[in-house]
């Protein structure tokens, strides 16, 4: 998944290592399944530990460790500083480590809250995976979790270590069993590769040296099975990709495109296609702060010259002509919800893919995963740490390749607009073509025509607030005066439209995104119509409203916060139904036990327990009038 991916400085080292066979793995369990442990006695066994840092361990150890004073191995992998990307909230340490016969790069996912979000991160350049297993508890679900996603995310090669093996005496049974149950399960996955070696991270046993007291084990130790894992991939004929991560314009007289190249190789003279506008050019140079290239590598950071005076900008990306990305702006994708906060379909969210960002709706949730029985359930929305299969819509065409083929064109996250927090982790699978053949058209009455016409400019006044602090009373006052001056109106009254237009929402925060959304779609309409429309819902989110705001032109949405406090409301209680809420008959009721969240920065601030409706409905109309008179210079 290209946003996650590891730095530059780390890809160089990786190139570096390139040429002498590299194995890229992530550890995988559940925190007490001694993941640290087992990595740490890898490292130490191996003598792939500096003198130094032995050193801090052993001093750690007395002070920190759990093992009264004896070395404790796990914090020699904790204690690893977590490189943290650039705006992006996920840690992963990676640990270099190299034998005669090869180099590591394990991906280490400390946290253990936000376990699935890292390792999903870790295990999205991994070639192979380690998953461990206490074998006292045998297969867990976060077991049959963590495979389900490594699966998703393309690793095919498992080395499965059931650690603790000295607390269940050695026994043969007990591996054979879980090993039985472990199989069945990836196999389902099309987890074909599976190497099981039973170990103790704590005596050693079967991690680098072969274990004497587990006799009736031939296999290879873990670290045999890394040295000797065949994960042949494709990466170095791969076809070419590098997002544009910025445009280099120093002086007039040179123009260069920087990234770093994602998949397969580029030379000068190479055709390539500017996606996904689809531009062909041609590679003059491949400029680096250490000189020209004759050919760049995965890893490396580049700026390429074309031949070409063509537009590229960031999130544009540079391929090779003969394999060119798919672009599409609707996708069938898998995702993974690593957020507390619900995934709401429809919800507006950031997607970011290589180094392009869009607006981004989930417009069908497909199913859930159930990991325990891989069956496919239906949901309206996804928990942390769902496995979802979702169609997903986006504000602009992207340069794309299916996930399967390309991990890094095809993986993307997602990101809640507000917090900038990475809410999800998905993965392409396919291109859905259903737009693609439609057209807008165009009519010669638009929308300043019609507004000319009625003589007046059109806009949508947006009334938000808590269910009785006087939206809708509010509304009446203002379209009263507009009416009496010759305007035309129209109100779009949350109560009013449940009863046809969202007949068939209800009160779930999933449902008020969608009651949201169409309201906000007709009041779009209602502008192009020419007119002034008062929108009276609680529309109790900012995602949406912003949402809202982002689909009308520039200065037609007008955010009226009708502010009232909820004892007011409560008091008020026009329809009885807060005291029906507080009585329990009513669920997700706004304010009692659904949220409100007030907007930031609205364009008008009543506060209605204070004022008369007469002095609040003259506010409106003055705005309205000085904003026609700003236009009017
Ligand atoms: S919104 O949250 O989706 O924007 P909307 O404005 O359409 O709500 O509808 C709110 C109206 O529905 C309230 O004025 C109230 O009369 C009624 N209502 C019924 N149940 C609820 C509820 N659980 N929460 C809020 N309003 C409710």
């Amino acid at each position: 998944m290209s946003p996650s991916a590891p730095s530059q400085e780390f890809r160089a080292y990786v190139n570096a290592r390139e040429k002498r066979d590299v194995l890229r793995f992530i550890t995988c369990g559940s925190v007490d399944d001694g993941k640290s442990t087992l990595i740490g006695r890898l490292l130490y066994e191996s003598k792939l530990i500096f003198e130094d840092q032995l050193a801090r361990v052993e001093a750690d150890s007395k002070r920190h460790g759990t093992l009264g004073g004896a070395l404790d191995l796990a914090l020699l992998v904790d204690g690893l500083q977590a490189e943290r990307e650039q705006g992006i909230t996920i840690d992963v340490a990676y640990r270099t480590f190299s034998t005669d016969k090869r180099s590591f790069i394990v991906a280490d996912t400390p946290g253990h809250e936000q376990y699935t979000r890292n390792m999903a991160t870790g295990a999205s350049t991994a070639d192979l995976a380690i998953v461990l297993i206490d074998a006292r508890k045998g297969v867990m679900p976060q077991t049959r979790r963590h495979t389900t996603i490594l699966s998703l995310l393309g690793i095919r090669h498992v080395l499965l270590a059931i650690n603790k093996m000295d607390l269940v005496s050695w026994s043969h049974t007990v591996h054979e069993g879980i090993v039985g149950v472990y199989r069945d399960f990836a196999r389902q996955l099309d987890v074909t590769d599976v190497t099981c070696i039973p170990v103790s991270a704590l005596t050693g046993d079967n991690v680098v040296e072969p274990s004497t007291v587990m006799n009736w084990y031939h296999g290879p130790t873990l670290l045999q099975a890394l040295e000797s894992a065949d994960v042949a991939t494709n990466r170095g004929s791969a076809p070419f990709r590098m997002p544009v991560q910025w445009v280099n314009r120093p002086d007039a007289g040179f123009r260069g495109f920087a990234g770093t190249i994602a998949s397969g190789l580029v030379r000068p003279g190479d055709p390539v296609l500017i996606c996904p506008a689809q531009k062909p050019s041609t590679v003059s140079r491949i400029v680096t702060a250490d000189g020209d290239l004759t050919c760049a590598r995965p890893g490396q950071a580049v700026t390429l010259t074309l031949a070409d005076e063509i537009d590229v900008s960031r999130g544009d990306v540079i391929a090779s002509t003969n394999q060119p990305p798919g672009q599409s702006d609707q996708f069938a994708c898998h995702l993974i919800w690593m957020h507390e906060n619900a995934l709401l379909p429809k919800r507006p969210y950031l997607l970011k893919i290589g180094t392009c960002v869009a607006g981004a709706q989930i417009t069908a949730l497909k199913y859930t995963l159930n990991v325990e029985s891989l069956e496919r359930v239906a949901a309206k929305t996804l928990e942390l740490n769902d496995i979802a299969y979702c169609n997903i819509s986006l504000d602009r065409q992207i340069a794309f390749d299916a996930y399967r083929e390309l991990r890094e064109t095809g993986g993307f996250i997602l990101i809640d607009r507000y917090t900038h927090e990475t809410v999800g982790a998905g993965m392409i699978d396919f291109a859905l073509r259903r737009a693609s053949n439609l057209t807008r058209q165009k009519f010669t009455v638009d929308k300043p025509t019609r507004s000319a016409q009625k003589n007046q400019k059109a806009c949508v006044l947006w009334l938000t607030g808590l269910s009785g602090a006087g939206k809708s009373t509010t509304a009446n006052a203002v379209e009263q005066r507009l009416h009496a001056l010759g305007r035309h109106s129209y109100v779009l009254d949350g109560d009013n439209l449940r009863h046809g237009l969202t007949k068939d929402l209800g009160f779930t925060p999933a449902d008020r995104v969608e009651n949201v959304r169409r309201i906000a779609e007709v009041a779009k309409l209602f502008v192009d119509a020419g007119l002034i429309v008062l929108v009276s819902v609680i529309s109790p989110f900012r995602d949406e409203r912003e949402m809202a705001r982002r689909m009308m032109d520039e200065g037609e949405f007008i955010e009226v916060f009708v502010d009232a406090p909820l004892e007011v409301c409560e008091q008020r209680d026009p329809k009885g139904l807060y005291r029906k809420a507080r009585a329990g008959e009513i669920k997700n009721f706004t304010g009692i036990d659904s949220a409100y969240e007030p907007p930031e920065q609205p364009e008008i601030l009543l506060k209605t327990g204070e004022r008369s409706v007469d002095d609040l409905a003259d506010e409106i109309i003055a705005y309205l009038r000085s904003r026609v008179d700003q236009a009017e210079p």
